[in-house]
């Protein structure tokens, strides 16, 4: 692993430029090679993990379309890429099963360029594991240096060798790199990067890095081309939204931010991910209410309901807290949607910790909610605490969770029908061209009868009848 001093010593703009020069490069390399084929090269970017990925595969994509690549219709291509992810044990085992299907492609493709990027790939016993059985990958680079993709992509078209390049940390932001967004009406929109919470159960801090903000200027003029460009609706994106700005030279609040964003003409919803509840302040709440573009949802990850298990998670918030923060937000926004986030089986969790979790969801009835079973990241502090909870065990209360969640889940579905909400008109229906999909401010799906030309407007819809995880409706008029 490379550290920082040696790296970083050209300014955000410069980089941009010189990532410029190298898509240039790149596309004589990838232009001379279709002509000796006699047909254009091919790529496919294959993502796992959460939202962040999403955006940054979005980036990737943007560059291998910009240097003359197109995109293949699966893995069968000349440049697969691997964005992955590490959060979770099961999250690093896809992608070394993946890989076996890959190196049997390569075998009838021997051109073919294989790369690994993403949260995996900063983990150096990863690396290690890639550099000695995985000879056939031609690129491994991280989180930290993906803004030097294009040079990377040269690099790799210019030798034979395996090449490996993962920083442990950057302090760098580079703006206005290409990228092509996988939906024409919404985006995501980073805020920020990496994270300084350290929840003793969580890798993200260590392979993402420290936690900075984007100048609120950068965001703004980002979201405006957007919207220029047929986005009306963003994801803010961070690890806790929360504590945006707090680093930036003047300092700006995620409230003022959001303000800000509601602002821009033409953008029609704003959302954001993810809010940690130790640092949601009255001013967001007062800024959720106010701002109109604000979807009413809020993704409150509770992770347990055990105040001993919080604190031993590193949380900085209890079960009273957590209740009290819900009612707060509840009085403000009644109609809220409100999601979350729950591990079950950390280290030391007994039945009556897990029955505390229970109990709040009961309480809280969430709309929906993430579950997911402890798992162990070798290098957080949980790795190493005593009292790892059986697999069957965890197993029996992740079942009990997962039912009372899925219930109260549906319940609250049903309540809507019969309603009229504001929804967004995204897409033609796949299967019946006579009906548009669209979203609820809460994200739950609804088809009703309409044309093309109403996507990316709002509308008034009933919803005439929930069908489970989506509903039927009607247009009740324009909003
Ligand atoms: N920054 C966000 C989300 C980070 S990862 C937040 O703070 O909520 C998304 C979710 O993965 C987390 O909310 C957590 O519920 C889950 N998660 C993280 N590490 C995990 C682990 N070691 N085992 C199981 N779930 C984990
Ligand atoms: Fe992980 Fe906690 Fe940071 Fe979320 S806030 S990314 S759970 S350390
Ligand atoms: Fe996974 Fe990295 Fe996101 S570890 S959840 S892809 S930040």
């Amino acid at each position: 692993m490379r550290g920082l001093e040696t790296l970083n010593h050209t300014t955000s703009e410069e980089e941009a430029k010189l990532q410029y020069e190298y898509m240039e490069k790149a596309k004589a390399y990838v232009a001379a090679k279709a002509k000796e084929k006699g047909r254009p090269l091919t790529f496919c970017v294959n993502t796992f993990g959460c939202q962040m990925n999403a955006r940054d595969s979005e980036k990737l994509v943007g560059i291998l379309e910009t240097i003359g690549y197109t995109e293949a219709e699966d893995e069968h291509a000349d440049f697969v890429i691997y964005n992955t992810c590490t959060v979770r044990e099961n999250a690093n085992n896809k992608v070394y099963g993946r890989l076996g299907y890959l190196s049997n492609y390569k075998k009838k493709n021997p051109d073919m360029v294989i790369a690994l990027c993403g949260c995996m790939m900063q983990e150096p016993t990863v690396v290690e594991k890639i550099r000695k059985s995985y000879r056939f990958v031609n690129l491994v680079f991280g989180t930290h240096n993906i803004y030097k993709f294009a040079e990377l992509v040269c690099r790799c078209l210019e030798s034979d060798s395996q090449i490996i390049d993962v920083w442990k940390d950057t302090d760098k932001i580079v703006e206005d790199l290409p990228v092509k967004r996988k939906f024409s009406f919404k985006s995501g929109v980073n805020i920020m990067f990496g994270c300084n919470n350290f929840c003793s159960y969580c890798i993200v801090p260590y392979v993402r890095g420290r936690e900075r903000s984007r100048e609120p200027k950068d965001i703004i003029r980002e979201i405006e081309g957007l919207v220029q460009d047929g986005v009306c609706e963003v994801m803010l994106l961070g690890q806790n939204v929360n504590s945006y700005g707090k680093n930036l030279e003047n300092p700006v609040t995620f409230a003022q931010l959001l303000r800000e964003v509601n602002k821009i003409e033409g953008l029609k919803r704003i959302r954001f991910m993810t809010s940690h509840p130790k640092d949601l302040s009255d001013e967001l709440i007062e800024a959720m209410k106010d701002c109109d573009k604000v979807c009413g949802h809020l993704h409150l990850p509770l992770q347990s309901g055990s105040s001993r298990i919080l604190k031993k998670m590193n949380r900085h918030y209890d079960k009273e807290q957590y209740l009290t923060l819900v009612d707060k937000i509840r009085k403000a926004i009644p109609d809220i949607a409100l999601t979350t986030d729950i591990i079950v089986g950390f280290p030391g969790e007994t039945e009556e910790d897990f029955e505390e979790t229970m109990d709040v969801v009961k309480r809280v009835q969430y709309d929906s909610a993430f579950t997911f079973i402890y798992s162990k990241r070798t290098g957080t502090p949980a790795a190493t605490m005593e009292d790892q909870i059986p697999e069957e065990v965890i197993k029996d209360r992740f079942d009990r969770l997962l039912k009372e969640v899925q219930d109260i889940s549906s319940h609250k579905s049903q309540l809507l029908e019969g309603k009229t909400v504001p929804v967004l008109a995204e897409e033609v229906n796949e299967h019946d061209s006579s009906l548009i999909t669209g979203r609820l401010e809460n994200n739950s799906v609804v088809h009703f009868p309409g044309t093309e030309d109403m996507i990316g407007n709002i509308y008034q819809v009933t919803l005439e009848e929930c069908k489970g995880f989506y509903y039927l409706g009607k247009v009740a008029d324009h909003a």
